[in-house]
């Protein structure tokens, strides 16, 4: 049990990639808030972190609001007594080509993306400093992190940004004991991506098992997709890691797909 006595809150983590965090950090002893837009969805995982014999708690929280991102955030620290580890991590996908992206579809992917990322930070950061703990704040970027794909404008800009917060985080973050991670999976068998396939289809002008194959696959060593696992061992290396000596980094998890 590398957790034990921590507090974690995980964005998005009522499905997918963060539901996979939330349940890997909460068996090894985190108390994890399960926050999300889907109260529903986020309680179900919080009975299945109890069911593990687990404490979690379920939070609604829309990350690209400021007032509720802040509640959240408190309440979890007059419940649960402290924040130590954020992993922002909620995230949706809207792929089309520049020329047609919607700017309202781009303002939406930025706000949910980067805006998420910031306000998500600054709440925990406050409570991390004043509570002299320090702490751990993981994004969930992508490969798309660091290499681009036609259609996905946005996103590829949304989630290198989320580079640039982290690197100055760990900067800002330093004297206070406060570290900076961004894990970037490869393409990974979630609902984001499932609702992809068809529409990448759609754009490439081919069959959804090509876009597996072809546009996902193509470039791993092994045709095999990220696992939800793969992810969130990476995570829990990465909070349970025990000083500043990869702070700002980023950690691509890919199956060969990109290499750094
Ligand atoms: P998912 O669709 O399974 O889960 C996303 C969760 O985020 C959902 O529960 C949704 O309700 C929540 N969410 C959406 N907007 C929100 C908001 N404004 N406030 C709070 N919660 C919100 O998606 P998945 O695949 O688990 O994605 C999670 C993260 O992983 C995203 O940041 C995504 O970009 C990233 N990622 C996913 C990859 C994949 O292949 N699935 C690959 C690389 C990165």
């Amino acid at each position: 049990m590398k957790l034990v006595g921590k507090v974690a809150l995980v964005t998005g983590a009522a499905s997918g990639i963060g539901k996979a965090i939330a349940t890997t950090l909460a068996k090894e002893g985190a108390a994890v808030v399960v926050a999300d837009l889907n109260l529903d969805a986020a309680r179900a995982v919080v009975k299945e972190i109890e069911a593990g014999g687990g404490k979690g708690l379920a939070l609604v929280m829309d990350v690209t609001s400021e007032s509720a991102v802040e509640a959240g955030m408190q309440q979890t620290v007059d419940t649960l007594g402290s924040i130590d580890i954020l992993v922002s991590n909620a995230g949706i996908q809207i792929v089309n080509p520049i020329v047609e992206f919607k700017y309202e579809d781009w303002k939406k992917m930025l706000a949910i993306h980067l805006d998420g990322a910031f306000l998500t930070t600054k709440a925990a950061l406050k409570h991390m400093i004043a509570s002299k703990r320090g702490g751990t704040v993981i994004y969930t970027g992508s490969v798309h992190s660091h290499e681009a794909s036609p259609f996905k404008s946005a996103y590829v800009t949304a989630k290198h940004g989320l580079l640039g917060l982290a690197r100055v985080l760990a900067k800002e973050g330093a004297e206070h004991g406060v570290r900076s991670h961004v894990v970037c999976p490869g393409f990974v068998r979630t609902p984001l991506v499932e609702k992809q396939i068809p529409e990448q289809a759609k754009e490439f002008g081919i069959s959804e098992e090509e876009v597996v194959k072809k546009v996902m696959l193509g470039k791993t060593v092994d045709g095999e997709f990220t696992t939800l696992d793969d992810v969130a061992q990476t995570v829990l290396f990465l909070a349970a890691f025990g000083t500043a000596a990869l702070t700002g980094q980023s950690f691509v998890v890919s199956h060969g797909w990109f290499m750094q």
